[in-house]
């Protein structure tokens, strides 16, 4: 059994290719307010970063390569597609899921992705929550008519995809419409999403987000000026909603507080028992984009609530570049260690991380991993299907407390100064 962090037992990577985006999905982490958070650091990876970062022999041992992110798009990496060619060139076999709005390019430029993936069989998953203008409610800044356009040339030039629906209430009543659009269109899989960034609302007030005012369901929308428009709301129908919901009322109840239930239940890592790693778009290595995401609310929102910053205090002992150390030194290292010892301390307040306690304690999956429903079409090539692991790492962010009053470090300072100078943000 797999007990610790372990370089021999890595054989997933989950990957960030930037932090830059072309839609403003509201519930997205990259976005406050309908803007880019002020101090994110606006990052992307070029193939020669990427030759840097990950080496051959480390690319080799991989099974899967998750492109997906916290903070960006990948199809906004002017490089994807050399990146992809060097990736498979150091192995041929490993599966490739990309997650996409889908929302930028022409015909042609998806043609030529499915050229890449397909004699590899990888797969693009397209987020698209709606059959209509619906859809633009969540991926804001995307259009649908033009998603299906990039989607149906990618299917069409042989490239295998996938379609991902998140379900809120506006757009319910469209499931079946999509599932059946989906199957119509080519696609391979169909899988319905049921978020869990309505959650935190059951138990942490979130001043950034105003989220709180409105109760438990909804979360505010906001034009680029900062104006409110309208809200999201959760799906009315229980079986679109996370399951995770009930669960959570339950531990309060039983625990009175949710933090007595975080003191107390064991954790069980899904890094570990998957083999998985994350690589930022600045390049450093975390096990998994939770914890990555938890010493991020440190470094965009300057968050000080000592109950938030275990991840984050552990980071500061280390250095997670894989531009200066290889990927074995840093999983081998003091952070991935020092990380795995916490685990077991009495209480967050002693050391144990939050964000694991939320993601991978033992009664409750508060990330949504495995809240999703997928319907998977027989015929057409082979269909792996979307792993249960990259679930586990890619579904469900939770957004925490935060005051504005940030400490950048001078490399994501660089990076942001650069990026800054483009369009897409
Ligand atoms: C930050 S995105 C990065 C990849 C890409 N930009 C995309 O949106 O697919 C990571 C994942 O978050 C998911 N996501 C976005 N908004 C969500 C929400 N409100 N609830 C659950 N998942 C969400 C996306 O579908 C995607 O799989
Ligand atoms: S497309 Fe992805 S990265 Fe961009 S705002 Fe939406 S969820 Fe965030
Ligand atoms: S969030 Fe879960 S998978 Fe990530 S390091 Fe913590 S325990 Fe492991």
């Amino acid at each position: 059994m797999k007990k610790m962090f372990e370089y021999e037992n890595v054989t997933g990577l989950h990957l960030e290719l930037t932090t830059k985006c072309n839609a403003m999905c509201p519930m997205c982490n990259r976005n406050f307010k309908g803007k880019p958070r002020g101090d994110l650091p606006i990052s992307e990876l070029t193939i020669k970063d990427i030759k840097a970062l990950l080496k051959p022999d480390f690319i080799e041992k991989l099974k899967l390569i998750s492109v997906c992110g916290v903070y960006g798009e990948p199809i906004c990496c002017r490089d994807l597609k050399k990146i992809l060619r060097y990736i498979y060139k150091c192995n041929p076999n490993v599966d490739i899921d990309i997650y996409t709005n889908g929302g930028l390019y022409d015909e042609e430029w998806w043609q030529d992705l499915a050229r890449i993936t397909k004699k590899h069989n990888g797969t693009v998953i397209f987020g698209i929550d709606g059959v209509d203008e619906t859809h633009s409610l969540h991926r804001r800044n995307t259009d649908f008519n033009t998603v299906i356009r990039n989607a149906k040339a990618y299917i069409d030039a042989g490239g295998k995809a996938g379609w991902d629906f998140i379900v809120f209430h506006h757009n319910e009543h469209q499931v079946e419409a999509a599932r059946k659009m989906s199957e119509e269109l080519g696609f391979q899989a169909f899988q319905i999403k049921k978020t869990s960034r309505f959650l935190k609302n059951l138990y942490e007030h979130d001043e950034m987000l105003d989220s709180t005012i409105l109760g438990y369901g909804k979360h505010p929308v906001y034009d680029s000026n900062g104006k409110k428009i309208y809200d999201i709301e959760l799906p009315e129908n229980k079986e679109y909603r996370n399951t995770s919901e009930d669960r959570l009322l339950e531990l309060i109840k039983e625990y009175e507080t949710i933090d007595k239930y975080f003191d107390a239940v064991p954790i069980d890592c899904g890094a570990i028992k998957s083999g998985g790693i994350f690589l930022s778009a600045e390049g450093e290595v975390f096990p998994c984009c939770t914890v990555y995401q938890q010493v991020m609310y440190k470094v965009i929102h300057g968050v000080t609530d000592p109950s938030e910053l275990n991840e984050y205090n552990l980071y500061l002992k280390d250095n997670l570049s894989a531009y200066d150390k290889s990927i074995k030194e840093i999983v081998e290292g003091t952070f991935f260690k020092e990380l795995y010892k916490s685990f077991s301390c009495k209480s967050i307040a002693l050391g144990k991380p939050k964000s694991c306690t939320r993601a991978c304690g033992k009664n409750l999956d508060v990330h949504a991993c495995g809240h999703t429903t997928k319907i998977k079409y027989s015929g057409g090539k082979k269909w792996k299907g979307i792993s249960s692991w990259t679930n586990t790492l890619v579904v469900g962010y939770m957004i925490l407390r935060t005051k504005k009053n940030t400490t950048m470090t001078k490399r994501h300072l660089n990076k942001s100064k650069r990026c800054l100078k483009e369009n897409i943000n």
